[in-house]
């Protein structure tokens, strides 16, 4: 039996492969003492459609319920990502713009991560930010920031304000917009017709290798192939330019539209789209035994976590971060298996994970005194932390990894 969908690209038909049962929002960190009947649940499943082979949430969430003033994100807070937008900052600055006067504008440009970059440049440039709080701190950056959701009457006001945009902008913000018509139709109208439109985001091929599950989660609504964007982009009058493959946040691809015809598509557009065809990315085959490989980690996780209980052991996890909601909720990971998270961003310190109700704790609780073993949720930024932290192995503990296998190192 299979539930199915209206793809949100094309219309088609969207088949369910996964369901993860019923999860809170990944980001709605609870305040002690709330409503607990006032938390927000929906039906996480994912599906592919069988048209355009855009791979999508089958169910979609308020993007008000998402993205408000608290939103607790701060892209800031990884030593790792500022180094990575500082560098497409100069990239952008070294190869779209350097005409004359040249404007970028931004989607979910956060604290100004990347925008700081070039607003020190002195290049004219709008980030568009729905997000009340951390379009604050982007602001006291020396970011202009629009507080408000990019869409088609967004991009046309700015374009009557500000004129047209030699580059577009979005860092892990496109694939969490359903309403991708408004949003194409919105570049399409504010780009120069030499301009670009750059995004990256978690990419699917990445996600089926790594069986990394825990990138599927409210925020997350489309997970984008080289085919998929390619589709997508027609249908808009824009065409998929470029394609490189990116080693943050678990394996993304950063994408280039421009106009259709107005650039040649490069080699590594012919390339990757040959290499996902070989991986199956739009072969439901493919994407049904993803799904066993993801109940297999969870049977594993669990027994894991109850062995180390049994033992007495105490297991502490490290990075509140939206994607170990999903793991969380799907394993029944509640205080009992964990005893707290630690996380560096004061937004979620002293409130408890959604659903599965984990206290968060600030980062100094992680060495008070050592666990036995961590719980390594910011599994996408392991390299940096796995370095600040190395006086945790020295001491004797163990990092539990889970994709692509539940392991110890
Ligand atoms: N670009 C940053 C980065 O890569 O670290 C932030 C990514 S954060 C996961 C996603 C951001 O997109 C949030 O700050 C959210 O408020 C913003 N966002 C969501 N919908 C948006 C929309 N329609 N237009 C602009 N920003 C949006
Ligand atoms: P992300 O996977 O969405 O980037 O979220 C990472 C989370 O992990 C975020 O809440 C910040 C937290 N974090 C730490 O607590 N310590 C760290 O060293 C890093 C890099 C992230
Ligand atoms: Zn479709």
């Amino acid at each position: 039996m299979s539930n199915t969908a209206e793809c949100r690209i094309c219309g088609g038909t969207v088949e369910e492969f996964f369901d993860f049962g019923r999860q809170p929002l990944s980001d709605a960190f609870v305040a002690p003492g709330a409503d607990p009947a006032k938390e927000f649940f929906f039906r996480l499943a994912v599906g592919l459609c069988g048209s355009c082979t855009m791979v999508q949430l089958m169910e979609e969430v308020p993007r008000e319920a998402m993205f408000h003033e608290e939103y607790p994100y701060h892209s800031s807070g990884s030593v790792v990502m500022r180094g990575h937008f500082e560098d497409l900052a100069k990239y952008l600055l070294a190869t779209e713009l350097t005409g004359d006067d040249p404007f970028v504008v931004e989607m979910g440009c956060n604290d100004g991560i990347m925008l700081k970059t070039l607003a020190d440049s002195g290049i004219r440039h709008l980030g568009v930010e729905p997000s009340g709080g951390v379009a604050d701190v982007a602001a006291s950056k020396g970011v202009r920031v629009r507080k408000s959701f990019f869409e088609e009457s967004t991009a046309r006001e700015i374009l009557a304000e500000d004129g047209p945009a030699d580059a577009i902008y979005a860092a892990n913000t496109l694939c969490h917009i359903p309403y991708m018509d408004s949003i194409l139709d919105g570049v399409k109208a504010l780009l120069k017709p030499t301009g670009v439109f750059v995004f990256e985001d978690p990419y699917l091929g990445e996600i089926v290798k790594r069986t990394s599950f825990d990138q599927i989660y409210d925020e997350h609504f489309y997970f984008f192939t080289l085919r998929s964007v390619q589709e997508m982009a027609k249908r808009h009058g824009l065409e998929l330019v470029d394609a490189r493959r990116l080693d943050v946040h678990g394996g993304e691809v950063r994408y280039t539209l421009a106009h259709a015809g107005a650039r040649t598509p490069t080699d590594a557009v012919r390339e990757l789209l040959a290499e996902e065809a070989a991986a199956g990315l739009a072969e439901r085959a493919t994407l049904e035994a993803f799904g066993a490989k993801v109940l297999k980690i969870k049977e594993d996780l669990v027994a894991l976590l109850r062995k180390a209980k049994e033992e007495g052991k105490r297991v502490v996890a490290y990075g509140a971060t939206a994607k170990s909601a999903t793991v969380a909720n799907l394993c029944g990971l509640g205080p009992d298996l964990v005893e707290f998270v630690c996380d560096t961003t004061p937004a979620k310190q002293n409130r408890l994970t959604p659903g599965t109700h984990i206290p968060v704790k600030p980062a100094a609780a992680f060495s008070d005194p050592y666990p036995d073993y961590a719980l390594l949720f910011a599994w996408n930024h392991a390299d940096e932390i796995m370095a600040k932290e190395q006086a945790f192995r020295e001491a004797g503990g163990q990092w539990i990894l889970y994709v692509p296998t539940v392991r110890l190192v």
